[in-house]
């Protein structure tokens, strides 16, 4: 019969779905805002601090995750820190969370990471890392591999061709520009294809023109893409795109691997590869997934340093004049010198204030995932077992009690300031978890400015600025119209 359903359903069974339903809803509710009220605190006389938690399930993690310039903290930060001060509580990421704009929080968050916090990224990000990823592993596991990341980079940086091949890339990619006579570049997309070549180097022993190395970069991108977006496994989807490109880099580094073996000695290159496959601590699995750490970790965060420094450096004369007085005195003392070293390395005194300035205002990791092993007293506060904790580093790196006229960039500072990470800086995070490549990066960036600044004046093309989205992008890669300073200064030393 046209219009009528098939099934009649009795009066008494609506009622008892729609109850159901709002019985349901008020669970979630009541589970979202519950530890707002209740009295949590195992330790007396301690309550989380204030906050609101927003949006049943969601909570604030929408207007937490506003884009923002990278170089200011957002307005859910501003606010947020105006009405409840630094340290306060939220919902983030459809958990109850604990938002540090602190810097004795975040430092005591870092020191006692195992102890009493422990890294906790969003599972998604596992699905793409996979189990073994130093990244995403805790405890004993994570140990475990930090010793081998820990030996690896010391045992590559002291290889006498550590520096030479960094600069070697960076000769390349500089010669690319001039030889195709290009007057306007791309820089975050050149500034990629440099930290891709240099970290496949250092890990893999691959030049860029190897066909290996191309096939890991399509699927590399393929991976990153994936790391930032909707994290459901639908084929053909990003997310699904990504976990089936990094099956397909392990069957890569896998075959690399295997190559190496079969070659016994004669293909040995003693490099970061030779001291990986000699360990007999890691597990097959455990090595591969090493390898795709040290690319995700060398990549995207070094390439996005460079574009920084070129970025504020395009909008300071000053410091960029400084600068290159200070590379043409380096390069008048190399004479005959095929290669920089690292005692020229060491005369890069204010390039180094460049670098850490232009990761204080860039702030290319803006806060980190961790969660509470149990009840955590922190000054009047509590901070409840199993809640997020969210140490924000941008907020103190942008705080102005800490640091003049925080939001000017002024390379300057540093001069009386230490270098070395401290609790107002920590760009690279700390204790035991802090980034095992933090020199590698800022070496890679001290030897591109150096050719960059010697061989090229250049202006920012299009507006572009560096936006939080958390992760940090320059929305039209930043263009740059770049001019050769002089054909004949163009280094002739690779
Ligand atoms: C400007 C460049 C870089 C920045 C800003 C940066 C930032 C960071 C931060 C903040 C962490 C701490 C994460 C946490 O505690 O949860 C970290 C960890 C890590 N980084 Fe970097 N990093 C950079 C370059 C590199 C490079 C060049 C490599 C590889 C060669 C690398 C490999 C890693 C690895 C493997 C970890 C995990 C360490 C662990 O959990 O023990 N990073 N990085």
């Amino acid at each position: 019969m046209v219009g009528e359903f098939p099934f009649s359903f009795p009066f008494p069974f609506f009622v008892g779905i729609s109850v159901g339903v709002l019985l349901l809803m008020m669970m979630f509710v009541c589970k979202h805002f519950l530890p707002l009220f209740a009295n949590i605190s195992g330790l007396k006389g301690t309550a989380p601090p204030p906050g609101s938690f927003g949006w049943p399930l969601i909570g604030e993690t929408l207007s937490f995750l506003k884009p923002h310039g990278s170089n200011a903290i957002g307005s859910f930060l501003e606010q947020h820190c105006s009405r409840y001060g630094k340290v306060f509580k939220s919902h983030l990421f459809f958990s109850p969370a604990i938002v540090s704009c602190d810097q004795e929080l975040n430092h005591f968050i870092l020191q006692n990471e195992d102890k009493l916090f422990q890294c906790s990224y969003p599972k998604p990000i596992h699905g793409v890392l996979g189990k073994n990823s130093l990244l995403v592993v805790v405890g004993d596991a994570h140990k475990r591999l930090r010793t081998m990341a820990l030996t690896l980079v010391s045992t590559t940086k002291s290889k006498v061709s550590y520096l030479n091949d960094i600069e070697e890339m960076a000769v390349r990619i500089i010669h690319s520009w001039k030889n195709q006579h290009r007057t306007q570049i791309l820089f975050c997309e050149e500034a990629r294809k440099f930290t891709f070549s240099v970290i496949v180097k250092q890990v893999l022993g691959l030049t860029p023109e190897e066909p290996q190395t191309l096939r890991i970069l399509e699927d590399f991108l393929t991976f990153m893409k994936g790391l930032i977006s909707f994290p459901v496994y639908i084929p053909g989807l990003p997310y699904a795109r990504a976990v089936q490109a990094r099956l397909r880099i392990s069957s890569t580094v896998k075959s690399i691997i295997e190559e190496r073996r079969k070659g016994g000695d004669s293909s040995k290159k003693c490099d970061f590869l030779d001291v990986l496959l000699s360990t007999d601590t890691l597990s097959e699995e455990e090595k591969v997934s090493f390898v795709l750490d040290s690319l995700l970790g060398g990549y995207e965060t070094t390439s996005l340093l460079m574009a920084m420094t070129v970025y504020f450096l395009g909008h300071c004369p000053s410091a960029l004049q400084q600068l290159q007085s200070e590379h043409q005195k380096i390069k008048r003392n190399r004479k005959n010198d095929k290669f920089l070293n690292w005692e020229d390395y060491k005369k890069m005194e204010f390039t180094q204030n460049v670098i850490n300035e232009a990761l204080r205002c860039g702030n290319i990791v803006k806060f980190l995932h961790r969660k509470a092993l149990k009840d955590v007293r922190f000054k009047d506060y509590l901070i409840p077992s199993g809640w997020k904790v969210l140490p924000v580093f941008s907020a103190v790196h942008l705080d102005t009690s800490l640091h003049g006229n925080a939001s000017h960039f002024h390379p300057w500072r540093w001069e009386s300031e230490n270098l070395a990470p401290t609790k107002k800086f920590t760009p690279f995070g700390g204790g035991p978890r802090f980034c095992p490549g933090s020199e590698l990066a800022k070496v890679e960036v001290a030897f591109f400015l150096h050719h960059f600044v010697l061989n090229f004046s250049w202006r920012l093309g299009e507006e572009d600025s560096p936006t939080a989205y958390p992760y940090v992008e320059f929305q039209k890669s930043l263009p740059l119209i770049i001019n050769p300073i002089s054909a004949a200064s163009v280094q002739k030393t690779i």
